[in-house]
């Protein structure tokens, strides 16, 4: 496990006395300026503005000489001679693309995912970048949001494990560059509960429940050392996220004391007149900072208008210092007035090393999820049976890339069709027909696929999403197999030979049809850069599946949102939602059972799990206490594999209604065919409880259950109480 990265939030007395020194000779022009974000080739009167010492960051870019140039003015030609900050989108890599953190969390392995985000860290900050703007910690229940794609699913406890995981790497201390990469959380907050999952769109949520539910990944992204956060676009009941005081001032800096830097999203504060809040951007600006804003992506709100405001009073100058002092510390923490340049010889050692595209395969494998796999079809033995490889993702590099993949290039990435090859040197008989294009009605070669799975002993179907349909504004109303995919399924289907589906997409995708055709199923998202060798490692055995899924795929677009953790209203169905036929006035569908097709936590392997003996070692906890468990696991199966052990509970009575279920606990484990381990979990008190009637948290006396399993839906049960 790599070691632990900065922590920002330490008061440093020396950095701070530094920040006064420097506070007090700056103009207003100057403090202004360090609030003051810009994208360089938007930007005109660039090189003047960095020599008034009037821009005190850059992002999305990666030229590095230019960076250099940059910061050369800013440092040597300016009065003050304060550095920029360079921030970029590295969301699952930089050049080294790993798969998209949905996949990645379906691993449920945060020291993995620490050693992924360090990786990306090495890369981007030998090529210039300073700043990170991730991990995207946004909790998402609603897979037409194309940005669930770049978050880690539906749960806040497997959230807050990655993003302390993921916030760690970014911030390791011994990068090769000698320098320091600071994350940024983002995006802040409840951006993933856009109202019908459609981008930008208004989110409108109980106070509890943002507490619950979409603030805490923030929290424990701060406790592991994030000094800055991105605010996101969207309005909370009202108020954009941008200039929301409630949140920005109330909850960062009064309740968690948090001392970091608060940056706006793209152009987010000049959207606040439209959003209807702000009259003007001189209004916008105001809004901002009176909130607790401190750095202005993009808008020119500040630039423009901030010296302004505080001539005229409309906000005070202690606001600004405030903002300044923020963003100053930071920069002194990453050690940029020491070391503002970036070797430009460095990144040809470090970018794109062997070993980095070594563990990009190994988060790739890990983060499949077999959801299927009848009368084990699957894993394939290469050479003894012809394979027919068909669709249009079989024979892809660009879209197992996925979303956001910053400076990733197609050249670098493996297609299935490549690794299959690679399985089958020159023995196997593999033929490949793309079938049809990934969208629309566009020319396809249906028959040429149908004849292809005539001739061979069995399918493999590589079907789903072109990166373009998941990430930023890329919201889907229809989660089906895109464009002529489910008919070149059906066709093939109808030949009689066995197929394997391999589901390659950005969020969960309603297949109820694509699953029941198939006899094996594998969820293998947007892979990234090995992704191809990653399914055919899977597909022939070389790697036995273990993901689990961390965002439940439904049934049909009508059970959206759809998660796990849902309250049990007045009215349940008794038989868990998968009776309504029978059960009248009931919280039901008249055409769908409640459950999802597949529910979070659910993942198969080529092995099987047995779980047994569930002791709650403290039937009763006292509320400074913990809560003990423990279960013996089994491999029941012939192979090794890897198992992941979840604990959900459930609070029966509370003075608020909790969820039929709460993740509070998982483990992984590696098991030899017929090998048994005891999972054991300590489950502290305080994390029992939730956020009350006074919107404080509370523990509260009483029964609970408690499960160990495989997932979500299934596990040994148990019960224990609060004392
Ligand atoms: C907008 C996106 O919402 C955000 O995630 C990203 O970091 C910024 N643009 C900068 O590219």
């Amino acid at each position: 496990m790599v070691e632990d990265g900065p922590r920002y939030n330490d008061i440093d007395m020396e950095i701070d006395a530094r920040v006064e020194g420097l506070l007090a000779r700056m103009t207003l022009a100057e403090k202004v300026g360090q609030l003051v974000q810009i994208t360089p080739d938007m930007t005109p009167d660039l090189d003047a503005r960095l020599k008034d010492g009037r821009i005190g960051s850059i992002l999305s870019f990666h030229d590095l000489p230019r960076i250099n140039r940059y910061q050369q003015i800013a440092v040597e030609e300016s009065r003050l001679g304060i550095p920029l900050i360079v921030g970029n989108d590295v969301v699952h890599g930089y050049r080294t693309i790993f798969p998209i953190p949905l996949a990645e969390s379906c691993t449920w392995d945060p020291p993995l995912l620490e050693r992924a985000a360090r990786v990306a860290a090495e890369e981007a900050s030998a090529a210039g970048t300073h700043w990170i703007f991730a991990p995207m910690v946004d909790i998402c229940r609603d897979p037409r949001w194309g940005r669930i794609a770049e978050g880690a699913g539906e749960d806040p406890f497997l959230g807050m494990a990655l993003a302390r995981a993921r916030v760690r790497g970014f911030q390791a201390g011994d990068l090769a560059s000698g320098r320091r990469i600071a994350a940024c959380p983002k995006h802040y907050v409840a951006y993933g509960a856009a109202e019908a999952g459609r981008d930008y769109n208004t989110v409108d949520i109980s106070e509890r429940t943002l507490r619950e539910v979409y603030l805490p990944p923030f929290e424990a992204a701060f406790e592991a050392g994030a000094g800055s956060v991105m605010s996101s676009f969207n309005e909370i009941a009202g108020v954009p996220a941008t200039a929301n005081p409630f949140i920005l001032r109330t909850v960062l800096r009064e309740e968690w004391r948090w001392p970091g830097v608060t940056l706006s999203d793209y152009e987010a504060m000049r959207e606040l007149i439209p959003h209807g809040l702000a009259a003007d951007l001189k209004d916008a600006a105001r809004l901002s900072m009176r909130a607790g804003l401190d750095m202005d992506m993009v808008s020119d709100a500040y630039a423009g208008y901030l010296d302004a405001l505080v001539a005229e009073g409309a906000v005070p100058v202690s606001l600004v210092d405030e903002a300044v002092r923020r963003v100053l510390r930071l920069k002194m923490r990453l050690g940029l007035f020491e070391q503002p340049y970036t070797d430009e010889t460095l990144a040809a050692g470090i970018v794109g090393r062997d070993d980095f595209r070594d563990l990009a395969l190994r988060v790739a494998r890990e983060s499949m999820v077999l959801l299927k796999n009848e009368e084990e079809l699957l894993p394939l033995s290469p050479g003894d049976r012809s394979i027919a490889l068909i669709g249009p993702l079989a024979d892809n590099r660009q879209d197992l890339l996925g979303t956001w993949a910053a400076l990733g290039r197609p050249e670098d990435v493996e297609s299935v069709r490549e690794g299959m090859r690679s399985h089958l040197g020159d023995h196997g008989r593999l033929t490949y027909t793309r079938g049809c294009p990934i969208a629309g009605d566009g020319p396809a070669d249906i028959g040429a696929a149908v004849a292809a799975a005539r001739a061979a002993d069995v399918v493999v179907l590589v079907l789903g999403e072109s990166e373009a349909m998941s990430g930023e504004a890329h919201s889907r109303s229809h989660l089906g197999l895109p464009g002529r995919q489910q008919e070149l399924v059906d066709a093939v289907a109808a030949t009689g030979t066995p197929l394997v589906g391999v589901l390659m997409s950005g969020r969960p995708l309603v297949i109820p049809r694509l699953a029941a055709q198939v006899g094996a199923l594998l969820a293998a998202w947007h892979g990234g850069v090995r992704a191809g060798r990653a399914v055919a490692d899977i597909l022939f055995g070389a790697a036995n599946p273990s993901g689990k899924l961390t965002a439940s795929f439904p049934r049909t677009e009508g059970q959206i949102p759809i998660y796990y953790a849902h309250k049990n209203t007045g009215r349940p169905p008794e038989g868990g939602g998968t009776r309504q036929f029978e059960e009248a006035y009931k919280s039901t569908y008249l055409d769908e059972p409640n459950t999802p097709l597949f529910p979070f936590g659910y993942g198969r392997s080529y092995t099987t799990f047995g779980y047994r003996d569930l002791k709650v070692e403290t039937p009763t906890v006292g509320r400074d206490g913990a809560l003990v468990v423990s279960a013996v696991v089994r491999n029941t199966g012939a192979r090794r594999g890897d198992e992941v052990a979840q604990l959900y509970v459930r609070d029966l009575v509370g003075s608020i209604t909790r969820p039929v279920k709460e993740l509070k606990g998982f483990q992984r484990l590696t098991l030899q065919p017929g090998e048994e381990q005891v999972v054991r979990f300590e489950v502290p008190a305080r994390q029992l409880g939730f956020v009350g009637l006074d919107m404080r948290y509370v523990v509260e006396p009483g029964a609970f259950k408690v499960w160990v399993g495989p997932n979500s839906a299934e596990g040994l049960e148990g019960e224990f109480e609060i004392a």
